[in-house]
């Protein structure tokens, strides 16, 4: 499974990447109104930062504005996947922007059929919202297991599952069970995942015995 981390804060993608462990970067309209930076400055230098796709999205809604944005975009760097949402006029967008060799994320997922129109689209990520779903109190996960599910039964598909609107370990768990190809992450939940109360006293007995050896491996 493909780790990409949510976020258009650079300080967190660096540390991220240091891990070796980020395979890419989401960013939305308004994880850059939070950064406080243009976008077009910023996504540069993620693209500085990660080697992996990095998604930068349109911010316009009908289909000739959003492709002219997407294909600013997608000149900052080859890494740029071009976000769009899930409408006739994005759809139209990932069509286009695909056929000319661009890497195309299709945003705002939230039913299977949806999911189906990304894929005929040429996308080459779907992102299904799990927590928006789990906000209005529908299943976020079986949208999940329901896209993998559809899209196995085509094995030509190219288009990867990018399970998004993560909100917690538990989110990201499933959709590993469930087949997701790829999760977006928050830094903060990406963090929550290297920590166990377990491992932390087990490596304070060991640190504490060790102690007492009174050795050093170097
Ligand atoms: C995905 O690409 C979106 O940026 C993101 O996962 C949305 O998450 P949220 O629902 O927590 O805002």
């Amino acid at each position: 499974m493909k780790f990409f981390v949510d976020t258009a804060d650079v300080d967190d993608i660096r540390d991220l990447a240091a891990t070796g462990l980020l395979d890419g970067v989401t960013t939305n309209p308004s994880l850059i109104a939070k950064s406080g930076r243009n976008i077009l400055e910023v996504i540069e230098e993620i693209c500085g930062l990660v080697d992996g796709p990095v998604s930068a999205e349109v911010a316009a809604t009908d289909f000739d504005t959003m492709l002219k944005e997407g294909r600013k975009l997608a000149k900052i760097a080859d890494n740029v996947t071009v976000k769009v949402p899930l409408t006739m006029d994005g759809l139209k967008t990932c069509h286009a922007l695909s056929s000319e060799g661009t890497m195309v994320n299709v945003t705002l997922c939230f039913s299977a059929n949806q999911a189906i129109l990304a894929a005929k689209a040429g996308a080459s990520f779907v992102s299904p919202f799990v927590g928006r779903l789990d906000d209005i109190g529908e299943d976020g996960m079986m949208l999940i297991e329901d896209i993998v599910m559809i899209y196995e039964n085509y094995p030509d598909l190219e288009t990867e599952v990018l399970a998004a609107s993560i909100r917690h370990p538990q989110h990201l768990l499933a959709a590993a069970k469930a087949g997701a190809h790829v999760a977006t992450i928050p830094p903060n939940v990406i963090r929550q995942l290297y920590s166990h109360p377990l491992t932390d006293k087990g490596l304070a007995a060991f640190m504490s015995d060790w102690a007492k050896t009174g050795q050093s491996i170097l």
